[in-house]
């Protein structure tokens, strides 16, 4: 049977398949009373409290609490977007979606191949005859070996080098836009190139196809750095510079370096240091450190060491250990980053750096703590024992132990009463009474979903507004599931493509991006007319988007409660207190 949209792509999937099919080959489970139970993907652990319920076709953990339906599930265990989670598991059960993107596999060849050509011809320019950006990576050092390695290239000063060439070779111009290779000028609709005057990074994912560019300026642009926009082929978040390069090594050698920059991979890696990778100018995601699990299960940070850098490790500390890998944080002493220390001290050094780096994410975040106070000061230690309960209180018992001597010390208490600071659940508010029904609710939990048609129907209207009002755009950002259509899907990647470049978006460069199917949805869309105020109506669609999403949770909570079987308790009273505030919130 075909649908012609994701949602009852997904509804369809939903009663066909059992979650439990879906689940077993991939993680162990087994019967558990009316439910099934296993050592949870998403989280390390030795005792499972990863819970799947054949009846309810969810699965919980009670130890990193994520949940969700079967398709949750595969988007967090294969680290997908929702729309690629349906089209998986629709093509597993034959369910057709009537879509252009359905090819998706087939559409994606064009621009993987679009991007390998301009790959290629920022290298020979770099290589083939003398040139600025040459020049400059000559001057930092960099050797012909590396520069094959990782395709380094020149997008040179002129405004079509690049457009002229790829256009010549007949790429089409589309592809080039949405790849944001070139942009078109508004004054006489030519395309020029969005690189220029930059050396140029090759982005590669672990198939080792091109999906962007990193371009590193050699004129002083305000923009040091500057990054092909997303596109279907380039997810920033999903990615990890170097790695296609270094998957091996990362493995082979056991553990991942994480820097921070594209040159400071180049660096390492050119000094010998190969089990390196980097985010790509954004923040650690989950998505990536998943994609780095795949190799290792272990990392070492090694961030900048300015005071950006040491945010960055914090958080990248906490995703890390998230997606369950073990964590050290290194720091280099002298120079600003890992490119800047090797390059004075040698890669030798760099080695034994790294080798004599034992401090834990753990202990990072103490010697954080740590310094922020005297500890001399009785009240200024207590308020530190305070705050390193704080970060032990998550751990198991047996790691916790491993710090728990140093922290008593370093406070200059027993580790006795660190203890009882640490098993005393902290800022924790006493559990509400049990959830309570009343007719109302039990309504508004049971009719569930709203229907297909109105949730299309707001989709629309929001892809209206937006285009009418693009400011209006990133107060959706949090509401992914507003588009529910395959077209409404494809207008908001590229709504939010445009919107992350530009922080604004036209119609005319959003019509230029999409494919017909698209477009002709699109064109639908601007015929119908909205009256009334803008900002009521867009406010009318959010507010419709959050009741879903509550009454979904709701459902979820009551589910994931009448799963749970002696688990722990601080996370089911996390839970009914969740459920509480969002019930107090719809009986009026
Ligand atoms: P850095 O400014 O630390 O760059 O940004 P770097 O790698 O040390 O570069 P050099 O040595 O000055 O050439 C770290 C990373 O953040 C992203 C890039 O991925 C960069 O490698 N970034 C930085 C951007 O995306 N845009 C920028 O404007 C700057
Ligand atoms: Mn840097």
């Amino acid at each position: 049977m075909a649908v012609t949209s994701l949602s009852s792509a997904a509804e369809e999937i939903k009663s066909r398949c059992n979650i439990v099919d879906v689940i077993s080959p991939l993680v162990t489970i087994k019967r558990a009373g009316s439910n099934y139970k296993g050592c949870c993907p998403f989280h390390k652990e030795k005792t499972p409290s990863f819970v799947v319920s054949e009846q309810k076709q969810i699965y919980h953990c009670f130890g990193c609490g994520k949940s969700g339906d079967v398709i949750r599930f595969i988007q967090e265990y294969y680290n997908m977007s929702f729309p690629d989670a349906v089209r998986r598991l629709a093509q597993q059960y034959g369910i057709e979606i009537d879509d252009y993107a359905g090819e998706m596999g087939k559409k994606k060849e064009p621009y993987y191949e679009a991007n390998r050509m301009a790959a290629r011809f920022y290298f020979d320019s770099f290589t083939k005859k003398a040139n600025p950006g040459y020049s400059y990576m000559y001057g930092r050092g960099i050797q012909p070996e590396t520069v094959k390695k990782f395709g380094l290239g020149y997008a040179d000063d002129g405004w079509q080098t690049l457009s002229d060439y790829m256009l010549a070779q007949g790429t089409p111009e589309s592809l080039l836009l949405e790849l944001g290779l070139s942009a078109k000028s508004s004054k006489n609709d030519k395309l020029y190139d969005k690189f220029r005057s930059r050396v140029m990074f090759p982005i590669f994912n672990t198939m080792g196809k091109v999906i962007g560019f990193g371009g590193r300026t050699i004129v002083g642009d305000d923009a040091k750095y500057l990054n092909s926009q997303e596109s279907i082929v380039f997810e920033k978040k999903r990615n990890l510079y170097g790695l296609s390069l270094t998957k091996k090594e990362i493995q082979d050698e056991g553990y991942a370096i994480l820097v921070e920059g594209y040159m400071d991979v180049i660096g390492l890696y050119q000094g010998g240091v190969h089990n390196v990778c980097a985010a790509l100018g954004t923040a650690l995601t989950p998505e990536q450190a998943q994609l780095l699990k795949r190799y290792t299960k272990k990392a070492v940070l090694c961030l900048d060491s300015d005071a950006a850098g040491i945010n960055a490790a914090m958080r990248g500390c906490d995703v890390l250990r998230a997606a369950g890998l073990e964590v050290r944080v290194m720091h280099v002493d002298d120079g600003k980053d890992p490119d800047e220390y090797i390059k004075k001290h040698g890669a030798d050094e760099f080695r034994a750096l790294l080798e004599k780096t034992t401090q834990t994410d753990i202990d990072f975040k103490i010697g954080l703590i740590a310094q922020k106070y005297d500890l001399n000061d009785l009240s200024q230690a207590l308020r530190f024992l305070k705050e390193v309960a704080d970060v032990l209180r998550p751990l198991s018992p047996v790691e916790a132990d491993l710090y728990i001597p140093k922290v008593a010390k370093m406070g200059g208490i027993s580790e006795g009463a660190l203890r009882r600071e640490i098993e005393t659940p902290s800022k924790k508010a006493p559990a509400p009474p049990p959830a309570r029904r009343d007719s109302q609710e039990e309504e508004a939990v049971k009719a569930g979903p709203k229907p297909d048609e109105s949730r299309v129907m707001t989709e629309r209207m929001l892809i209206k507004l937006c285009l009418q009002r693009s400011d209006l755009w990133p107060k959706l950002q949090d509401y992914p599931e507003a588009f529910v259509t395959v077209e409404g899907d494809r207008i908001a990647a590229i709504l939010s493509g445009l919107y992350r470049e530009n922080s604004d978006f036209d119609l005319k460069s959003v019509r230029e991006r999409l494919d017909e199917s698209a477009l002709a949805y699109l064109d639908r869309i601007l015929d119908e007319v909205i009256t009334g105020d803008e900002e009521e109506a867009f406010r009318g669609c959010i507010e419709k988007l959050q009741r879903r999403r509550d009454k979904l949770r709701i459902q979820e909570i009551m589910d994931i409660l009448s799963m749970a079987e002696g688990e722990d308790d601080a996370q089911l009273n996390e839970l009914m207190r969740e459920l509480a505030a969002l019930q107090r919130k719809y009986i009026k």
